[in-house]
């Protein structure tokens, strides 16, 4: 199941994904918004990266107008990795290097076309674990305190 949201400047890239993850028989949970009305993105946000780091979605998709606020606000979320992405390549290295497991968009920067094409790849890729599990592993350990550091 993957979780997708948006606030008012994401709306029409996540139709699109939307679109897209249809074609593709792929199951999702649309937390909203459902309109370009302006609304307040970390509620959106928020919403998303609690079904992710719940485990009731196993990924999420959020669209602002930039993909950065819904990111910071995610972010804030403990167990969640969440990206900012504007071409194939980040969205590539960020599942395979950091199990990045929020992808954020921007609607103003992105078409839909190129928006869908990154949710495809951030949906398809996987993680390539090895050194790089220890890495995310830190992360946590960052979130929760106990990380320690020898400077
Ligand atoms: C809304 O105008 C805009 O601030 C929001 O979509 C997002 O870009 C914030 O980072």
């Amino acid at each position: 199941m993957i979780a997708i949201g948006c606030d008012h400047g994401g709306f029409e890239i996540k139709e699109a994904i939307k679109d897209y993850l249809n074609n593709e028989g792929l199951e999702y949970r649309d937390f909203g918004t459902y309109n370009t009305d302006c609304v307040d993105y970390p509620v959106f946000a928020y919403k998303v990266a609690k079904s992710v780091a719940s485990g009731e979605c196993e990924r999420g998709i959020l669209c602002c107008g930039t993909g950065i606020g819904v990111s910071i606000a995610a972010n804030k979320i403990k167990g969640i990795r969440a990206a900012v992405c504007s071409d194939e390549f980040s969205a590539e290295m960020t599942r395979r290097h950091n199990d990045a497991n929020v992808l954020c968009l921007g609607g103003r920067t992105l078409d839909k076309k190129k928006a869908t094409l990154l949710a495809s790849v951030f949906l398809n890729t996987p993680f390539d674990s090895g050194r790089h599990k220890v890495r995310v592993e830190q992360i946590l350990k960052i979130e929760d305190g106990t990380f320690k550091v020898d400077l």
